[in-house]
């Protein structure tokens, strides 16, 4: 068949290095894609932003499959007109990514739902928030309601960080959430609105610096290794939060399908939801796909159960300089050939004088070994081969797994 995916960061492109290798796939293409995309696949820029650029670009291909990785064009309601026009894609409706397009309506729901989150307050101005902020006590989580690329969020530590970043965030309303400590966990499954398929759990680490200091990021590395919940705390998040969200989503009229994504805490009273994402993480894609050992297709139309290698594998976002503020473009990338691991390629594109820089987060180095500790090592030691000036990256990604090794 012929695939198309939708989107041109890391996890697009890992999306599109493991459907390179199902046997099911005749053609790849992707839209916009990216350079790294270009080595293995199509890639096709669309006219526009709009829903309607990409059917005409599934059309044109003649894509007997879609997948669609970024939440916009989930948001713009790029399922609803793939489905009208009875073409096959993955990911939810217009109105079931609603879950990850606002924090009000995604906490509203699991309320309703009896899924487990932190306390929170909604308040519709700054003057609002400011009111509520006593009642929370410090750190405070301030969220900004709309869609922010994992940057829409801030952990106050005291009034003075409070009001600045009340200040700082864009108009719209705002969630003021109760800080809770503990560990995170992404957990992904991937449901055709009957069935549900768990992805291996991973962890994503979201601050820019070396433990966990400094402002959020899209996420700066992700490891998956098969040891991050025990198959009993799988058990119970299936049942007390997923299977919860998607009977509520039912009961709602807006019944999910594709991938659902459950940001979550996991606290002393066990694991609440502090977000969900209506789509598949970035950079949790990038360890998912390298460590798994089935067709994707497979899973996704005939429901496998996906396979995976028992090597875990590690994922390290290498950034632009001043990344997560507004970075430089245009620095040349050298040594991405002989890194010697797969180098999964985002905010790049090819100027003048070959590869250079064009986003953020430029590349996911991935890599895998006999045991977590290996595979940090592997990851690192093909960082250590690439280039561009003003790289910037996290040292520890992977390390919060070695205690369970
Ligand atoms: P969100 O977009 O809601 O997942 O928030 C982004 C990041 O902020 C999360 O991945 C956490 O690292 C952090 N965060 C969000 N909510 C909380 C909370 N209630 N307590 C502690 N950290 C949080
Ligand atoms: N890595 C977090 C996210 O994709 O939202």
């Amino acid at each position: 068949m012929n695939v198309l995916v939708i989107g041109g960061g890391g996890r697009e492109h890992a999306l599109a290095w493991r459907l390179r290798r199902s046997p099911q796939v005749k053609q790849l293409f992707a839209a916009p894609g990216n350079p790294g995309i270009a080595g293995i696949g199509q890639c096709i820029k669309p006219a526009s932003v709009d829903p309607d650029s990409y059917l005409q670009i599934a059309r044109s291909v003649e894509a007997d499959l879609t997948i669609v990785g970024p939440e916009a064009p989930l948001a713009a309601g790029v399922v609803d007109l793939f489905r009208g026009q009875r073409r096959r894609i993955i990911g939810p409706t217009r109105q079931a990514a609603q879950l990850e397009a606002s924090k009000v309506f995604s906490k509203q729901f699991m309320l309703r739902a009896g899924v487990p989150t932190p306390r929170a307050a909604t308040a519709r101005t700054p003057e609002e928030a400011k009111k509520n902020l006593d009642e929370f006590g410090f750190p405070v989580v301030l969220k900004a309601d709309g869609l922010a690329a994992g940057k829409g969020v801030i952990i106050a530590e005291d009034k003075t960080q409070a009001l600045a970043a009340l200040a700082s965030l864009p108009v719209g309303q705002i969630v003021v959430e109760e800080f809770l400590a503990g560990e995170e966990v992404s957990f992904i499954v991937f449901t055709d609105g009957d069935k549900v398929i768990p992805l291996e759990a991973t962890q994503d680490h979201k601050a820019i610096g070396d433990g966990d200091q400094g402002p959020n990021t899209g996420g700066m590395g992700a490891y998956c290794d098969g040891r991050i919940l025990s198959p009993e705390q799988t058990q119970s998040i299936l049942g007390e939060i997923i299977h919860p969200t998607l009977e509520q989503m039912k009961a709602d009229g807006t019944p999910y399908t594709g991938f659902l994504y459950a940001g979550l805490m996991m606290t002393s009273s066990g694991p609440k939801v502090l977000e969900y994402n209506a789509r598949l993480g970035d950079p949790e894609t990038q360890a998912l796909m390298h460590r798994l050992d089935s067709d994707l297709v497979a899973v996704l139309l005939d429901g496998h159960k996906p396979q995976w290698r028992p090597e875990p594998s590690v994922c390290v976002v290498v950034a632009a300089h001043d990344y997560p503020r507004e970075v430089r473009t245009g620095d040349r990338i050298t040594g991405i050939e002989n890194s010697g691991a797969e180098v999964f390629q985002a905010g790049t594109r090819i100027g003048p004088n070959g590869l250079e820089t064009a986003g953020g987060r430029v590349l996911g180095v991935t890599a895998s070994g006999k045991d977590l500790q290996g595979a940090i090592d592997n990851a690192y030691a093909a960082v250590e081969h690439i280039h561009f000036d003003g790289m910037k990256y996290r040292k520890d990604i992977g390390r919060k797994g070695l205690k369970r090794w």
